[in-house]
């Protein structure tokens, strides 16, 4: 496994790189991907008045409807890494005069508490098994909250209970420039949650209480369309950058190929089915917000 410092770097070059076909992408994967965050959503119940931390909040949809949960007294803060996804965050939901959801661009890894803090409830949706140093990232996390506050995170389970995720990689991946590395073992990526014990493990280290760690399974229903859910499913994985870098041939291409691995999910006519497992997280702060 490479150390931290390499696995930062990654990281931030990764999202840096993607950024820009989750941006193209926000509408889209709001509406689609929904059901990812739904059970921790359902979980937390934001209520007025609350301040509620979204981390890895992405574009920010996720956010803006924390926030409206928890207007008009409450706050919701969205936190990511990526610059250019906090960016489009702010022009979708912030409203004139800056009010609605507050964004803040940052690695939750390497802050002391998330500006804001300290918060009432986190949300995090498919965001956790991404950090280099899930341990660092959890106890800023836990840092950020109040004594006693919830948290509520969904996160994806193995690759043997979401085939479509690789699918569309691998079809789009033959026809680009090369991509960024694959995770080996537990190293950051979409399966490095997949083990329910070391999950509850890095929750332990980094100081939380309660935790719980239940598997649920949901499907994505994306439309019969698949010039848009190929390039969908593209932009927002590892082929993301090189499918962007390269000519409309040969994207054409590419998104053919991820469409060839994909069409076991789809019913001509009707649309896709894309079968997520998946873990919701559940714990609490403990009885301090301080380390
Ligand atoms: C798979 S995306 C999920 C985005 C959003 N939560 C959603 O479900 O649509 C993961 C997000 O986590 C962010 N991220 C990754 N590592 C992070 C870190 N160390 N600190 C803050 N954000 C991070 C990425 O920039 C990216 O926006």
């Amino acid at each position: 496994m490479a150390d931290t410092a390499t696995l930062r770097a990654r990281n931030a070059d990764f999202w840096a790189r993607t950024a820009p076909g989750w941006i193209h992408q926000a509408d889209r994967h709001d509406e689609i991907g929904r059901p990812l965050g739904a059970a921790a959503l359902d979980w937390l119940r934001p209520q007025p008045g609350e301040r509620v931390l979204d981390v890895g909040c992405g574009c920010g949809g996720t956010t803006a409807e924390i926030a409206r949960a928890v207007a008009p007294e409450g706050s919701a803060i969205g936190l990511d890494l990526a610059e250019a996804m906090v960016a489009k965050a702010r022009d979708r939901f912030t409203g004139p005069g800056g009010g609605g959801p507050r964004f803040v661009a940052g690695d939750i890894e390497t802050l002391d508490t998330v500006p804001g803090a300290p918060f009432d409830a986190v949300y995090s949706r498919m965001t956790l098994m991404l950090l280099a140093d899930p341990v660092a990232g959890l106890t800023a996390v836990r840092r950020s909250m109040r004594a006693g506050a919830r948290l509520a995170a969904t996160t994806f389970r193995d690759g043997r209970v979401n085939p479509w995720l690789p699918a569309a990689m691998l079809g789009a991946a033959a026809h680009l420039g090369p991509l960024p590395p694959l995770p080996i073992g537990d190293e950051p990526g979409p399966f490095a949650f997949a083990d329910a014990t070391r999950v509850t493990d890095l929750f332990t280290a980094a100081g939380f209480t309660t935790i719980n760690i239940q598997a649920y399974d949901v499907v994505l229903d994306a439309p019969d369309d698949p010039e848009a859910v190929t390039e969908w499913l593209i932009e927002i994985g590892p082929a993301g950058a090189a499918y962007r870098d390269a000519e409309l041939t040969t994207q054409g291409y590419a998104r053919a190929g991820a469409a060839r691995l994909l069409e076991r999910f789809r019913t001509a006519g009707t649309g896709y089915r894309l079968p997520a497992g998946l873990w919701l997280i559940t714990a609490h702060s403990g009885g301090t917000s301080t380390p």
